[in-house]
């Protein structure tokens, strides 16, 4: 399975600090938080991994993460996504890379606290189609939101006024390589953009997608309010693979 990590888009969202540099070069706590996903895949196994960034910045990815020696890695792939067309946009960039083969994406702005390797030996079990890691928040209508009757997902919606489940699919999301031929079929939504949602409710439709719900805590860092949450988070939970940081982790005191 080859690893895809999306880092591209303008961040408007943490507006004035991305106008200088590229959302997940920021820092989340002692690492930059392109660092997070990137870990997240290679916890998992995954040793094959494309870095689809774009903007200005693209140059400092390179300078950053080199060949992947930090993490372990051989090398890293890296594409560059012309324009801002969403997720889907980007994910598409990575087909050269995937070869045909089963991949797992990571949005550039998802931290989790543990790892997804039984989502990931759950998806190897499955012959084809996407599967998909959930997990239950104070406020769906920020994501892409499942609609659930007896544990199983009936459609899911990007951004609802008034969310059916109170779960946010997460920005972890395993395929099959017949997600390039649905993001082909998607078209731009109100916010201009191909939406990995329409990709997901493709496979729906096709009854061949499947999920898990996450254990640990997960967050995205794209606003302020999360970007703050998610700097709080690796804080205090700390780590002790701290890629290119010779410093030992800091321990969780018991008044935190
Ligand atoms: C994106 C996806 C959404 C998903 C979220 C996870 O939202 O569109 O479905 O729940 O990532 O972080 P965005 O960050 O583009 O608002």
């Amino acid at each position: 399975m080859k690893g895809v990590v999306l880092a591209g888009g303008r961040g408007t969202r943490l507006y004035p600090l991305t106008r200088v540099t590229n959302k997940h070069l920021l820092p989340v706590y002692d690492r930059p938080m392109i660092y997070y996903p990137i870990q997240t895949l290679v916890d998992a196994g995954i040793r094959e991994i494309i870095v689809v960034t774009g903007g200005q910045n693209s140059g400092d990815f390179l300078r950053l993460l080199s060949n992947g020696k930090n993490f372990g890695l051989n090398r890293i792939h890296y594409t560059y996504q012309e324009g801002e067309g969403g997720i889907a946009d980007a994910l598409r960039l990575a087909e050269p890379f995937v070869e045909g083969e089963k991949i797992c994406v990571v949005l550039g702005d998802n931290i989790i606290e543990n790892n997804i390797i039984d989502a990931k030996k759950h998806f190897e079990t499955q012959e084809r189609g996407a599967h998909l890691i959930l997990k239950e928040v104070p406020d769906p209508e920020r994501f892409g939101c499942p609609e659930l009757s007896n544990c199983k997902i009936l459609r899911i919606e990007e951004k609802p006024k008034s969310p059916k489940s109170r779960f946010a699919v997460t920005g972890i999301y395993f395929y099959d390589s017949t997600v390039f031929e649905k993001i082909g079929r998607t078209k731009p939504s109100w916010r201009h953009e191909l939406e990995i949602t329409d990709v997901n409710n493709f496979y729906l439709e096709e009854g061949s997608l499947s999920h898990d719900v996450l254990d640990g805590w997960w967050t995205d860092a794209g606003t302020f309010e999360s970007l703050l949450h998610a700097t709080n988070l690796a804080a205090k939970t700390g780590t002790n693979k701290i890629p290119g940081r010779g410093s030992p982790p800091r321990p969780v005191m018991d008044s935190e």
